[in-house]
């Protein structure tokens, strides 16, 4: 078999990184985070004190800025320059300023050519917010999935509740509104479903009943 691509966008908490991750260690596909590639600059332009507004100085920051994926359990790693920073990235600051971040065409260009690399030479589920409609425009499937903002916000608070962070359900609704209005808004590739992108609603559906709809298109066209 050639290199297969699998693309699953959506808005933010739809579910797409849970959804990818199994279905990627069952059909032994590499999973490819790219919100978190995302965030990883963001947490680079955190560290080295440079305001999330200033495009030039982040623009400057790409290319001394190494993300790589390891393997993990229960979560794939993710080293920005040999610095483990799988927690960091999923921080409230960087998860609220990242959307400016990627707002940027040098962050996106940059971003989407080390994405393209790594599908020319695996075969990849690859979830994000415009896989289907730029970085993968040729991927064999491409799924849209959504879920309702307020089951979103109630998973995303359940997460919170495991990991002992205390937030209020109804901020948690706001900020994901917000950060869905800004990827949706932005001027260069907002998260859009692609005209041939298949639309999963997972709103009211267990993990299970979601992966394996999924599975089924993908086993279907493999
Ligand atoms: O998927 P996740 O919620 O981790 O993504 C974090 C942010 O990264 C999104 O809200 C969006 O601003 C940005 N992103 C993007 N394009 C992608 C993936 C993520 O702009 N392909």
């Amino acid at each position: 078999m050639t290199n297969f691509q699998v693309a699953i966008d959506g808005p933010a908490s739809a579910g797409k990184s849970t959804i990818a991750k199994i279905l990627a260690t069952k059909l032994n596909f590499v999973y490819v985070d790219t919100g978190a590639m995302y965030r990883t600059i963001t947490l680079a332009a955190k560290k080295n004190g440079i305001a999330y507004n200033d495009e030039e100085k982040i623009k400057k920051l790409l290319s001394q800025t190494k993300i790589r994926f390891e393997p993990g359990t229960p979560v794939q790693r993710v080293f920005l320059n040999d610095t483990d920073v799988t927690d960091e990235i999923r921080s409230a600051e960087v998860t609220n300023n990242v959307s400016v971040v990627a707002s940027f065409a040098d962050v996106r260009s940059n971003l989407v050519n080390r994405q393209r690399e790594i599908a020319n030479s695996n075969s990849v589920i690859m979830d994000g917010r415009d896989i289907g409609t730029t970085v993968l425009p040729e991927a064999d499937i491409k799924i849209f999935l959504v879920a309702s903002v307020d089951e979103r916000a109630q998973r995303r608070y359940k997460e919170n509740v495991a990991k002992g962070i205390t937030t209020d359900l109804e901020t948690l609704k706001h900020e994901i509104e917000a950060r869905d209005y800004k990827d949706s808004h932005r001027q260069i590739s907002p998260l859009t479903q692609a005209k041939d992108a298949i639309l999963v609603d997972t709103t009211g559906k267990s993990i299970d009943e979601v992966v394996s709809k999924i599975a089924n298109i993908i086993e279907n066209k493999i």
